[in-house]
């Protein structure tokens, strides 16, 4: 449709079927043979008439060709200017093929790998009828106490949130929305939802401007430029005034200074909690703060629905925006082609052929030892010799439960168990015992009364543990290594999931305790969301890979991993805390005027644990040992035309070929404003025959080294710096340089 089509059609609808485009609800009903009936759950609550659901522009997590065409058919027989629903989905980490959850994702520390599993996540979900993905989350996580930094691409670095974001809008979006495998991306959550007070979710935010610039915005900012459709407001305050009603948030940094041109959809609910909030009085309060906020699509409250038309009708000004925003709703409707094909890119034969298809599940498992992360490997335990006896051990290891909180739509038969994949391998060689539960059904309980369901009493429950335990140390005696895996349970990470204990659940530890009687090497691969507490079991460790929850190829992707038939290179995006009480423990700090150095008791320091994260931002290890030396600065004064050229000497010096993530940050010195201790500024992902050595460079410019100053102007200032340069944001090598500003 042309653009002057668009405003044709705007202008013959009624100002119902104008807010019914704002509206967003969970689009069961119109799959229902009687409509009046399903009008439960949490559809209840929003108190729409059947006229206004019948006018609703868009429904959520809706997908399956069959189903979406279903839904769009019912839909446009009742519709009178037959415009088509849009249809948006939580293909957060895959659609029918899992992938490693976000957290997971970023890991890899490779864009190419993110590009390839976004553009999988987008054919499989866009040929299913999705047209709309709300996803990458962008949010920069700090605090493992959150149960959503598991969804965080970036983790706590703004520089990887920034190169991410980018890379994952652009392979959901190509050139043309309606391309097919092609979708519209909605970037989540605005803003700063990740700094929640005491990782606590949905709690309050409150921070400085300069601090959100600084850290928060850039991954957003960098998502709106790569051509994002679709932004999400998230559910905390910012400063006072919820995300979803915040005037300074939408209008002043996101559509005037970021130029977007996109729309703008509040959370689920988010526009009726900003009554909760204590922000709006009433329900047509919260209407009217949210439209002249700026939100185009009330995610699943009746508050458009019910009290935007009274609005309109008393003010031209409200008006003049439902307008606007219905145009928005209208012209992304018109990128995705539906005016011409209500269905979009939905297409039933590929769906046949192209979901789950064995040479994506191939890559799948590529990319899924991309994001695994070799924690500690004492005498080069792992990989393992398969002439070895193995124990494997663990509730994690006969479970295809593997793929996140997020997978809902997943499809598990393909998913294997590591036990399947074993044996298969090794056969008689590899003995199993399950060793404990993955958490009491008491703390299980506990998390799942909250979603209603009903309470589960197990008999003896802990004489049942015992039991478990000591069949576990039967079939350990007979081997000659363990093999554990051990985590989180699913529904312990993801949203409302916070937690203010993240070490392993105690039944887990009991397990690790008695094992670790037996003296024999053992190893942990750990499955979790979030980093965890693990200060008191390391010791007791010979190995750990984390491998967070691998989806659909984990299995096997973890198998090889352990075999040695592939070598890990992931690197840490959030660091670990020593434990829950550091956090939110991050690298890129502020230094204090005491910094801790060594045994003084005035210091900035805790009495009971090191300042220093358990395991650092950027740090993950190889069956290769990588040696660095020779750093050296082509220059050591630069100024704003001007590059530096740093250049470092690796060495592989092991049998084994496998990639490194090279890291270089920068320190500022002195500034106006005082500068973290480190900031990442580049990495590259090389790889290293056995026993090769290689010069790598990067080179250092002006807008490296630019910041938020006092007047809050983006600047680089003169003054000295560092350089560092290192296979994590600790083991670094350091020189000094100048810059002058002219
Ligand atoms: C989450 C969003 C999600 C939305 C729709 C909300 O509860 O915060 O991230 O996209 O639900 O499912």
């Amino acid at each position: 449709m042309k653009h002057k089509e668009i405003l044709e059609l705007l202008n013959k609808m009624t100002i119902e079927e104008k807010i019914g485009q704002m509206v967003q609800i969970t689009g069961d009903v119109f799959l229902s043979e009687d409509t009046n009936s399903v009008l439960t759950g949490p559809l209840k609550n929003l108190h729409l008439s059947k006229e206004k659901i019948y006018h609703v522009g868009s429904v959520l997590n809706i997908i399956g060709a069959e189903k979406v065409k279903k839904v769009q058919d019912e839909y446009l027989s009742k519709s009178r200017l037959k415009i088509p629903l849009l249809f948006m989905d939580d293909i957060i980490n895959g659609y029918k093929i899992a992938f490693p959850i976000p957290i997971a994702q970023g890991c890899s520390w490779n864009t190419k790998a993110i590009k390839e599993m976004t553009e999988i996540s987008s054919m499989e979900s866009s040929i299913a009828g999705a047209n709309v993905n709300f996803s990458p989350m962008v949010d920069l996580s700090r605090d493992a106490r959150w149960g959503r930094v598991m969804e965080s691409i970036g983790g706590e670095d703004p520089l990887l949130g920034e190169i991410y974001a980018r890379t994952m809008v652009k392979a959901y979006q190509g050139k043309n929305l309606f391309e097919v495998g092609k979708m519209a991306s909605c970037v989540k959550h605005i803003a700063a939802y990740g700094a929640v007070e005491a990782g606590r979710d949905y709690n309050t935010v409150d921070m400085s401007e300069r601090e959100f610039r600084q850290y928060y915005l850039p991954a957003y900012k960098a998502a709106i430029e790569a051509g994002a459709e679709m932004l999400m407001t998230s559910f905390n305050i910012l400063n006072g005034i919820p995300s979803t009603v915040n005037k300074w948030l939408i209008q002043e940094v996101i559509r005037k200074e970021l130029g977007f041109k996109g729309i703008v959809i509040s959370d689920y609910g988010a526009v009726e909690e900003t009554i909760t909030h204590g922000y709006s009085a009433n329900e047509t309060e919260a209407a009217k703060n949210a439209i002249t906020a700026g939100i185009d699509i009330d995610m699943m409250s009746g508050i458009y629905a019910n009290h935007l038309k009274d609005l309109c009708l008393q003010n031209q000004e409200i008006e003049n925006k439902v307008n606007e925003s219905v145009l928005r709703i209208l012209t992304l409707k018109n990128k995705l082609g539906l005016f011409e094909n209500p269905y979009g890119n939905t297409n039933e034969e590929k769906e046949k052929t192209y979901i789950m298809n064995p040479i994506n599940l191939e890559k799948a498992k590529k990319l899924t030892q991309e994001t695994f992360v070799l924690l500690k490997n004492k005498n080069h335990v792992l990989p393992l010799q398969k002439s070895k006896k193995i124990a494997l051990i663990g509730p994690y290891i006969d479970n295809i439960g593997i793929t996140g909180s997020w997978s809902m739509f997943s499809d598990r038969t393909k998913n294997g168990t590591i036990l399947d994949i074993f044996k298969e391998k090794m056969g008689n060689q590899v003995i199993y015992a399950k060793g404990c539960e993955i958490l009491r059904q008491e703390e299980i309980n506990k998390i799942l009364s909250a979603d209603g369901s009903p309470i589960v009493h197990v008999e003896n429950e802990r004489q049942k543990e015992q039991d478990m335990i000591a069949s576990a140390m039967q079939t350990a005696k007979k081997a000659d290594v363990i093999l554990l895996a051990l985590g989180e349970h699913y529904k312990q990470s993801g949203e409302a999931c916070s937690r203010s204990n993240i070490a392993l659940p105690e039944n887990q530890i009991q397990l690790i305790n008695e094992l670790y009687t037996l003296s024999k090497p053992m190893i942990l691969i750990l499955f979790n969301g979030r980093p965890i507490e693990l200060n008191t079991i390391e010791p007791k460790l010979d190995a750990i890979l984390e491998v967070w929850f691998p989806g659909t190829t984990g299995a096997k992707a973890i198998t090889e991993m352990i075999l040695g038939e592939e070598n890990p290179s992931g690197k840490l995006t959030m660091s670990f805390p020593q434990n829950v009480g550091q956090c939110p423990v991050y690298y890129n700090h502020y230094n204090t005027g005491r910094p801790h150095h060594d045994n003084l008791r005035y210091l900035s320091r805790y009495q009971d644990i090191p300042t220093e994260s358990f395991y650092p931002f950027g740090y993950g290890l190889s069956y290769c040992d990588f040696k660095y030396t020779e750093l050296y600065l082509n220059n050591h004064k630069m100024n704003k035309n001007e590059t530096i050229t740093v250049t470092i000497k690796i060495e592989n010096q092991s049998d084994y070929a496998g990639y490194e993530v090279i890291q270089l940050y920068i320190q500022d010195l002195y500034g106006s404003v005082v500068r973290p201790v480190k900031e990442l500024k580049a990495f590259k992902k090389e790889y290293f025959k056995p026993h090769e050595i290689k010069y790598i460079h990067f080179n250092i410019d002006m807008h490296m080294l630019k910041f938020w100053n006092e007047k809050l102007e983006l600047v680089a200032e003169s003054g000295e710096f560092k350089a560092f340069v290192g296979g994590d944001s600790v083991n670094v090598l350091e020189d000094r340089f100048e810059f002058v500003d002219n």
